[in-house]
């Protein structure tokens, strides 16, 4: 077992990251593989929250874009997210892991509520914290939805999955030119405008020194990115 570097992490997921091949929706195998990723880090006793993002389902920004009035669009797009949330739990639950799925839009029936200490005692009692609704306000991404929740309940780093290994330059798939970077600052990330997370986001990792880590989830293992194994980038 690779020795992590960090005990309690917060693990972001695109929800494009649940839906595999497919154009919308979820893919079993993608979902599973997601769940592999947490199991692996779980086994090695690290202490795993979770924000999976909605855009599998519902992109609020660019249903705005064509004509929707922005704050209900971001409210659809937290909904959306909430279903993912379900669906990882369902999934993580299938393979015997201890899970709470707390919503930042309260939905009794469905979740518990966001409560800051309740998920810091899951935490401690060694389930998988999943964190759904974004931060519960519209305007805000499920990036910054992750910086905040990973700030608020102490994590040590905030892992982000994504379909490449590293934070580039430009898009890799499109410029192939793009120069890939092992460690950055947050300041690099704004000045250069590094399509990583939004802005506001960075900002916030920024002032609570939060390192941000970006690998491939194609690629590479969680369990192996947080003990500083593999391929990824740092953002510190
Ligand atoms: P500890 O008492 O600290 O061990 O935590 P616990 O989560 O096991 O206890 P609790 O009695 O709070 O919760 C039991 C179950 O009910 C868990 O699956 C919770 O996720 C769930 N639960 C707790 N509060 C709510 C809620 O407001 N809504 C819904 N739908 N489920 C809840």
């Amino acid at each position: 077992m690779p020795q992590p570097k960090y005990k309690r992490i917060l693990f972001k997921v695109s929800g494009e990251s649940m839906m595999g091949d497919r154009e919308f929706g979820h893919d079993p195998q993608a979902i599973s593989r997601i769940c592999q990723q947490i199991i692996g880090a779980y086994k090695n006793s690290i202490e795993i929250c979770v924000v999976v993002g909605g855009g599998n389902i519902f992109r609020g920004i660019s249903v705005a874009a064509n004509g929707m009035e922005r704050v209900s669009a971001d409210y659809m797009g937290m909904l959306a997210t909430c279903i993912n949330a379900l669906a990882l739990q369902s999934a993580l639950e299938k393979l015997e892991i201890q899970t709470r799925m707390q919503s930042a839009i309260p939905m009794d029936t469905i979740c518990e509520p966001y409560i800051k200490r309740k998920a810091v005692r899951h935490l401690e009692k060694g389930r998988v914290v999943i964190f759904a609704g974004g931060t519960g306000n519209p305007f805000f991404t499920t990036d910054t939805a992750a910086v905040l929740r990973a700030v608020e309940t102490n994590c040590d780093v905030i892992v982000k999955g994504t379909q490449v290994d590293g934070v580039y330059s430009a898009d890799p798939k499109k410029d192939p030119n793009a120069i890939r970077y092992d460690n950055l600052t947050y300041r690099e990330v704004i000045k250069q405008d590094l399509k990583v997370m939004d802005q506001t986001a960075i900002a916030l990792a920024k002032d609570n020194k939060l390192p941000i880590m970006v690998f491939s989830i194609k690629q590479d293992s969680l369990a192996d990115v947080v003990a500083a194994k593999g391929k990824f980038t740092i953002i510190s």
